[in-house]
């Protein structure tokens, strides 16, 4: 069997093809409409048998904000598919190599991705960087504790294309301050209230927007549908607000729904205020899911663009089996105000693998977590415990949307 891997030359409708095959026809049209749009041709790359189409990757350019930093270029790794007549012969494998190299030469120092399956992506240096909570609230159990200012603030209707715009800006400027959440661009902007990220398109309302108001000012905004079935609930996309009180009174609006008995919303920050303000802390029935899969293309850079939260000196000994240049001992210094690293001769303070500094990249989780799991070896004492709170964060990472 030959196969050669390289880059996309071909168009949309070839490619949807393949990516029906691949993932067994789950998406609507207008799910495919909306993939099409924010699909980059040129970072394509795809497996080709006898000139037949039966495997493809692709990239997102990405601005990511990590710890301190918004911004960062990061390639997104999207559309991933084999067809299943050619599966388990290494495709994948070969496809994410020549991928990985190329955004390594586009000088992007990291990958980026959510996964269908969280099994895959380990072996190729993905390292889970954060996570999300499902819950499904009865209505019954909505209660709330006081938020001071909930009552000056207004939820009014408003239409979801109109008031695009400014809800893409008001979450925007909330992204820049959250480590693992991305720019919206005009393209994701209209990715996001596409029926791509939506749980049940089938029998769902409409996406429907509402917005918070103080002042005049919108200060917050929520996307969600609702669903009348066997059992009515409301299922909410995002919420967004620039202070608590908006924030508790999207969600007072939100768990309150006239005929319908539960709000479910599939992907709610671990450390959303949210899950403090519920009275009864069983109400979410909360199950926490993989968010953001973080690969450091290029250690020395990836480690130098985001800052740490306490100053920090640290020679990390560095496996990587997958991109060889990443492997070796690397000198990190750094603190709140930025960081350097380069390659170096002095013996390792940690021996980590590039999963694992993917994993603890943005955030969470600690270093000393994974040091506990034996996933990372101490040659120097302290040295776990002092570069794990460097590495953290106060707020914990977060992505709202999947691609
Ligand atoms: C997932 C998929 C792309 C894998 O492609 P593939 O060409 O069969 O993968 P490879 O043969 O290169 O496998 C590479 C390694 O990953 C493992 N692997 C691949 N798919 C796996 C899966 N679904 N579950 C567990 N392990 C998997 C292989 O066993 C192999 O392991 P090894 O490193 O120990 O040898 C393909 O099965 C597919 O298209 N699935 C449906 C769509 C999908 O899930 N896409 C992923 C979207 S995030």
């Amino acid at each position: 069997m030959a196969i050669e891997i390289g880059q996309y030359k071909g168009g949309w409708e070839e490619l949807l093809g393949l990516l029906d095959m691949a993932f067994s026809a789950p998406w609507t049209d207008a799910q495919y409409e909306a993939e099409r749009k924010v699909w980059e041709p040129e970072r394509s790359y795809v497996a080709l048998n006898d000139g037949q189409l039966v495997g493809h990757t692709g990239t997102f350019s990405l601005r990511m904000t990590v710890p301190g930093v918004a911004g960062v270029p990061v390639a997104g790794v999207t559309m991933v598919g084999v067809v299943a007549t050619h599966r388990r012969r290494g495709i994948l494998r070969d496809l994410m190599r020549t991928q990985l190299n190329a955004v390594h030469e586009a000088g992007e120092p990291l990958a980026a991705l959510t996964a269908s399956e969280p099994v895959i992506y380990g072996r190729f240096g993905y390292g889970l960087a954060s996570d999300a909570q499902e819950i499904a609230v009865p209505k019954k159990s909505r209660e709330m504790r006081a938020v001071a200012g909930i009552d000056d603030v207004r939820i009014r209707w408003v239409d979801v294309q109109e008031s695009l715009a400014t809800c893409a800006a008001l979450r925007n400027k909330l992204a820049a301050e959250r480590p693992g959440m991305f720019h919206h661009d005009e393209r994701f902007q209209g990715y996001a209230i596409s029926d791509t990220v939506t749980a049940n398109p089938a029998n769902g309302s409409k996406r429907r927007c509402v917005v918070a108001e103080r002042d005049g000012e919108v200060t917050g905004f929520a996307y969600y549908r609702t669903k009348r079935a066997d059992k009515g609930f409301v299922d909410v996309d995002r919420v967004h607000a620039v202070d608590l009180a908006s924030h508790a009174a999207l969600w007072r609006y939100l768990l309150d729904p006239d005929l319908l008995s539960e709000t479910h919303c599939d992907t709610l920050a671990s450390d959303d205020p949210l899950l403090d303000l519920l009275v009864d802390p069983r109400a979410p029935s909360a199950i926490t899911r993989d968010g953001v899969w973080i690969r450091p293309v290029d250690v020395a850079r990836a480690l130098a663009a985001r800052t740490y939260a306490r100053d920090l000196d640290v020679v990390l000994a560095v496996t990587d089996n997958f991109l060889p240049w990443n492997a070796g001992s690397w000198h990190l210094t750094g603190g709140p105000d930025g960081a350097e690293c380069s390659t170096t001769t002095r013996s390792p303070d940690l021996t980590i693998d590039v999963r694992e500094l993917g994993a603890i990249y943005l955030g969470r989780p600690s270093l000393v977590r994974l040091g506990r799991a034996g996933l990372v070896e101490e040659h120097t004492a302290g040295a776990l415990a002092t570069t794990s709170q460097a590495f953290s964060t106060d707020r914990l990472p977060f992505l709202d949307t999947g691609f």
